[in-house]
């Protein structure tokens, strides 16, 4: 998808020079962050013609990398008949704007990159609606002065609002543009949630992870289904969701969530938020991790916690999910704690230990449903509203001065999530008789 505001920015058939900088503190080796780029790189389609690496202790303030290295990049950009320099870190925009100056070429940074690919990968309205929506939040804050990309991009006749500067008419547009935008993506998500009320019954196992660890593959491996998985990053952008039968428990809904990367834009995340909320609504994660890369599969893990945590789903309980162990020596296997099978160890790609998984799923449901029945002696609306997204309603009462009484079935990774509306309705004052649980 290309929008018309068009932070979208490398064309496929554009030739690249990549351009990775290590600075101190780096949370990955340079290698690695390399190999990343490099993928995200083929990602947008755009064929490399050269790297440069190079060590810095700090950020050039006006031209990243200071004006020795500009000057051979600039070397550089020429020799390989580059039209693109991308730089595989947040640039800001004087910092872009010296660069293409300098080396009259396009320079995107990461960030760019990666709404980039978003906007190539987004399918369903929904995804489509959210990067376009990042994508002009993240133009917003590159629109200075002297610098008029719609202008540019539509000529901006006609445009143009009484004694308005371009830059004044860029920033209207683009704020009504993004008026318009949450309204549709408000409109979609309530149309969502109301279909999901219709399934509410069932609950629902989000797979999340890094990008590229395989969560296609292995959703198609569980499903038995055809899902788009493919080596490139990002390739799943929209949620998918199918039915996950399982061996001693009723069927869950098992969700196909985008892949995380590292440093991911935060306006990102925030715009995604609603394709999140898929996997914020979850009963169980399954973290699908490439478990052949040894060196850095602790700090993917970090980031897509963190990630986690950033929209609300840090404490949401996880098997952690070892896959592509068809590289490695590991064999299958689902070492178990204390609160059941806690890690799996797997390979997507060729199925083996996919059954293991199946049944460590099915034990976690079949263990921690109970029910639980409450008496109040009034309604408490967020502890209800609570009560109806992470367990499921099988009673409601409510007498005529105006005490409840809810029966409902819910797991212990949601008891716990209630707990603190719980103690905010004043449960925890209340006689323990209360609260009953059947089992
Ligand atoms: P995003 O959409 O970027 O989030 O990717 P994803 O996590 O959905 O990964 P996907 O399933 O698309 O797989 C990425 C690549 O890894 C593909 O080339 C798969 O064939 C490959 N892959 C997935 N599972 C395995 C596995 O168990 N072993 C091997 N060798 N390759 C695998």
């Amino acid at each position: 998808m290309r929008t018309g505001t068009g932070t979208a920015t490398a064309a496929p058939d554009q030739r690249a020079v990549l351009v990775a900088v290590e600075l101190p503190g780096a949370d990955i080796a340079l290698d690695d962050d390399l190999t990343e780029a490099l993928e995200l790189t083929r990602a947008v389609g755009a064929e490399l013609a050269a790297t440069l690496v190079c060590r810095r202790n700090q950020v050039d303030p006006a031209l990243f990398i200071g004006s020795g290295k500009t000057a051979e990049l600039a070397e550089l950009v020429t020799a390989s008949c580059a039209d693109l320099v991308i730089f595989n870190h947040p640039l800001s925009p004087s910092q872009e704007r010296n660069l293409e100056r300098i080396l009259k070429c396009q320079v995107i940074d990461r960030i760019g990159l990666i709404l980039d690919i978003f906007a190539r990968r987004a399918r369903s309205h929904e995804g489509k609606l959210q990067v376009e929506l990042a994508q002009l939040k993240h133009l917003s804050t590159r629109l200075v002065r002297g610098w008029t990309h719609l202008e540019r991009q539509k000529g901006g006749i006609g445009l143009r609002g009484p004694g308005e500067s371009q830059l004044e008419t860029d920033r209207r547009l683009i704020r009504v543009r993004i008026r318009l935008l949450e309204a549709r993506l408000e409109r979609s998500v309530n149309q969502r949630i109301n279909s999901r009320r219709n399934r509410s019954e069932t609950p629902t196992v989000a797979l999340v992870g890094y990008t590229n660890s395989g969560k296609s593959t292995l959703f198609n491996a569980l499903t038995e289904s055809e899902v788009f998985a493919a080596d490139l990053l990002f390739a799943t952008l929209d949620s998918t969701l199918r039915r996950l039968e399982l061996p001693d428990s009723e069927p869950v809904i098992l969700v196909d969530t985008v892949g995380f990367v590292r440093r991911l834009p935060h306006a990102l995340v925030a715009a995604f938020r609603s394709t999140l909320e898929e996997v914020r609504s979850a009963s169980l994660l399954l973290h699908v991790v490439d478990s052949s890369r040894t060196d850095e599969r602790q700090m993917m893990m970090a980031q897509v916690n963190g990630v986690l945590d950033d929209i609300g789903a840090g404490d949401i309980p996880q098997i952690e999910v070892m896959n592509k162990i068809d590289l490695t020596d590991h064999a299958p296997a689902h070492p178990a704690g204390n609160g059941g099978v806690e890690r799996v160890w797997l390979s997507a790609h060729s199925g083996s230990g996919v059954d293991l998984l199946r049944s460590a799923v099915g034990q976690r449901f079949a263990a921690s449903r109970m029910r639980k029945t409450l008496h109040l002696p009034r309604c408490d609306g967020q502890l209800r509203a609570g009560v109806f997204r992470l367990g499921q309603v099988r009673h409601e009462h409510f007498d005529a001065d105006g005490a409840w009484q809810v029966e409902f079935d819910i797991g212990r990774g949601e008891l716990a999530r209630l707990a603190p509306l719980l103690a905010a309705a004043g449960t925890d004052t209340l006689p323990t008789s209360a609260i009953t649980v059947e089992q």
